[in-house]
């Protein structure tokens, strides 16, 4: 059996070691070959490939990025798309695909699935969105990178008296700014669920300055404030998923709180820093645990299903399990970063 093997969407920690898994297991034990797909659905799209062995992931477990390169391609809003990718897999020889990507790639797959094309997902990004597992590989890292970073703004915030705002991805979704703000102690967490007052932020900063502590507020790109409720933009321009560049509301907010309780504040916004580097040995096991059930999954031809895991066990759920809907933050998980603002 030959397979083929493509990451689409925003990078993330992880997809090395996903895709290595896949390959030894399919090599070692079920005795099939691959095909990598490069640089997302583009690859399947244009026929563009790459050898892919157990040769090209030696060495590749800790290392950040993609082998196979990745984009933001859909194929449902090109001419002849879905036609041009079956063609391509049936010149290639290619009986199966594994697809590892997020709430778009995965959608794409969700889609392809319906159309016949043999395909398993395994579910990627560092905003932990996706519905049906627990969590996705590239979350663990994304929050460790965001909890050092707080960590470290704690101690020249104090030394300055200033407040500082930390601006962190999540488009949707507030998992990044929840986890690592309740990780790092902040005074504040932000979050696209949960429109925030921006005269309330103001009185939890003032209420953080009259301890000896400086205001730490951690923000989502994705965040809107009740009044205006508008999220900040860099540029209205779509992607082809049709998502707008998020970005600025780190300054937004940081200008407001300067200009309403008179105290110095600067934002650092941590951009593609959450997304880079080595993976942290959590999304490691995550990410190889999710490869060696993908490549189980098309040996027994259980197709049109996402890796997900639920407590410790891998389990196989349905894609659009994992795709319809995203998974956001709860009020009641909310709630539990509440207690600590101010
Ligand atoms: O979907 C993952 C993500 O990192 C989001 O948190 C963020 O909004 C987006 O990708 C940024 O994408 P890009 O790197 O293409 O600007």
């Amino acid at each position: 059996m030959r397979v083929g093997v493509l990451t689409g969407g925003g990078d993330c920690p992880g997809l090395n070691a996903v895709i290595r898994a896949v390959v030894r297991k399919g090599v070692k034990v079920h005795g099939f070959d691959f095909v990598g797909y490069r640089e997302g659905w583009k690859g399947p799209l244009e026929g563009l490939t790459m050898e892919l062995g157990i040769e090209q992931c030696r060495g590749i477990l800790p290392r950040g990025g993609t082998i196979l390169g990745s984009s933001r391609t859909n194929p449902f809003k090109l001419d002849n798309g879905v036609e041009r990718i079956k063609d391509n897999l049936a010149k290639d020889g290619v009986d199966a695909l594994v697809a590892i990507g997020g709430e778009d790639t995965l959608g794409v797959a969700t889609r392809l699935a319906d159309l016949g094309v043999n395909v398993v997902g395994v579910p990627k990004t560092i905003d932990n969105d996706l519905s049906g597992t627990d969590f996705t590989f590239g979350f663990d890292t994304a929050v460790n990178i965001a909890t050092e970073a707080i960590d470290r703004l704690h101690t020249t915030a104090e030394s300055h008296h200033r407040v500082l705002v930390v601006e962190v991805m999540g488009r949707h979704a507030g998992w990044i700014a929840l986890h690592s703000g309740i990780a790092g102690g902040a005074s504040m967490v932000l979050i696209p669920e949960q429109p925030f007052d921006i005269e309330d932020v103001c009185t939890k900063v003032k209420d953080r300055f009259r301890s000896k502590y400086a205001p730490i507020v951690v923000v989502s790109e994705g965040a809107v404030p009740m009044e205006g409720g508008e999220m900040t933009l860099v540029s209205g321009e779509k992607d082809a998923f049709g998502h707008v560049r998020l970005g600025g509301i780190g300054d937004r907010i940081a200008a407001e709180i300067e200009q309403r309780t008179g105290a110095e504040a600067r934002a650092v916004v941590l951009g593609h820093i959450q997304r880079g580097g080595t993976p942290t040995a959590f999304d490691r096991w995550l990410a190889t645990r999710f490869g060696l059930q993908a490549i189980d999954a098309v040996a027994e031809g259980d197709y049109g299903k996402m890796m997900a895991l639920r407590g410790t066990r891998i389990d196989r759920v349905p894609l659009i399990e994992g795709t319809g809907e995203l998974k956001l933050v709860s009020d009641e998980e909310y709630a539990e970063a509440q207690v600590f603002f101010g």
